[in-house]
């Protein structure tokens, strides 16, 4: 099985448990990380609607309480959205926010991050891609 099948399988599974009832938007993230083991998570929405987070937010924290660190390829599975502008639609890309959070643990720029669908069509980027120019804090 390749790393984007297991990652599919994983972020498939979380996406099932998506707590998304104001938006029904469900959402799964899967990370392989650095040391071999996959990290997965669902968006978690609130009736207070800004203190919800996103899917990649949870199988981050999922990721460093397993005690790794580094994220090596990651995939996010959602519905395609905009279908009224875009032919079949766009694949769901992490928001900003998340941009930020994954490059934190990304292993380098290149690091690879498929936005799939529920079928298992796919489009790939690169941490790079997604977020150039990030802010990093110089130490
Ligand atoms: N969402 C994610 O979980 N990940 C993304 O990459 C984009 C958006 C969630 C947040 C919210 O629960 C729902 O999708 C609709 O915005």
């Amino acid at each position: 099985m390749s790393d984007f099948d297991r990652l599919f399988a994983a972020a498939a599974a979380a996406r099932a448990k998506a707590h998304a009832p104001y938006s029904k938007y469900h959402v799964g993230a899967a990370l392989l990380a650095d040391d071999g083991n996959i990290y997965a998570g669902c968006n978690i929405e609130n009736a207070a609607y800004p203190e919800g987070w996103c899917a990649e937010t949870t199988a981050i924290g999922h990721l460093v309480m397993g005690g790794a660190r580094k994220i090596v390829k990651a995939v996010v599975i959602a519905a395609r959205i905009d279908h009224e502008r875009v032919p079949g639609g766009r694949f769901c890309t992490p928001c900003g926010g998340c941009r930020q959070r994954l490059s934190e643990f990304a292993a380098s720029p290149s690091t690879e991050i498929w936005a799939a669908d529920p079928d298992g069509a796919s489009q790939h980027f690169t941490m790079a891609e997604l977020l150039p120019a990030g802010f990093v804090l110089e130490t």
